[in-house]
């Protein structure tokens, strides 16, 4: 397989150290030492320092859920990328539909925050994806393409390696309503698309896509057969070890 399968978890504003340990001690004793899938959890800032203790010798590996792009400063609350660097993080989601509906964030600062994290050798998870009305208009592909381009301004192909891609319809985050293989599949197939053109083949062939919005043990099998989807961006299923498992060997599985 030319892309090893990626499955993230990025948990929200959930979880304490204490709890977030406890869950990736689990994890940990159950698909610590596998290698098949690429694991990244990704706990809210309080608990990264727990999470990164708990994770030390396993495969799995830690992510942030945003960053700031300046490295220090008077940016009262926020967290920098070499701040995530120093508690062994190695990915950063950015762009996420909550951080960019509720927190105003806007192509252009998203994309700076893409260019820190890869100043400071962190993989940066760019999330995009379309509203319920945007989809209903039929600019779900124009959508994405916009966010896609901003976000990716003035990244190099080297850079671009380390980019991970998570296409996440907003309609189906945390709705229960999953994206129909064919709908994931050709948004996907399109980004892949525009990642040639901006990276050409062989970077753009090594970009992992991941699928996020409501999946689940029951439908990723079918979601992660898709060739162009590479992994799950995991909100709901990732609070616990049981269906965050069932998804890393679901992944596991597709040959
Ligand atoms: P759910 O899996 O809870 O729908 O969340 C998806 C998501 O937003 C992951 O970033």
């Amino acid at each position: 397989m030319l892309r090893k399968k990626l499955i993230a978890g990025n948990w929200k504003m959930n979880k304490t150290p204490a709890d977030g340990a406890a869950l990736v001690a689990e994890l940990v004793a159950t698909v610590g030492k596998q290698t098949d899938v690429d694991v990244v959890v990704c706990p809210p800032f309080t608990a990264l320092d727990a999470v990164a203790k708990v994770l030390d010798g396993s495969t799995v590996k830690l992510g942030a859920q945003n960053l700031h792009p300046e490295a220090s400063g008077a940016f009262t609350g926020e967290v920098s990328a070499p701040m995530l660097r120093a508690l062994f993080t190695t990915h950063a989601i950015i762009g996420h539909s909550e951080r960019r509906s509720l927190f105003g964030e806007t192509d252009a600062f998203i994309n700076q925050k893409v260019l820190a994290a890869l100043k400071n050798q962190l993989k940066p998870i760019l999330c995009v994806g379309e509203s319920l009305a945007e989809r209903e208009a039929g600019t779900t592909l124009k959508v994405v393409q916009t966010q896609l381009e901003a976000g990716l301004q003035g990244v190099s192909k080297e850079q671009a390696a380390a980019l991970v891609v998570a296409y996440e319809p907003v309609w189906a985050i945390g709705t229960g309503k999953v994206a129909t293989t064919d709908q994931a599949q050709e948004v996907h197939a399109f980004i892949r698309g525009l990642l040639v053109k901006l990276f050409a083949e062989p970077v753009a062939q090594r970009v992992r896509i991941l699928y996020g919005g409501s999946m689940k043990p029951a439908n990723a099998p079918e979601l992660l057969a898709q060739k162009d989807i590479d992994g799950g961006l995991i909100g709901g299923a990732s609070l616990e070890a049981r269906s965050f498992v069932e998804l890393i060997r679901a992944a596991a599985a597709i040959k």
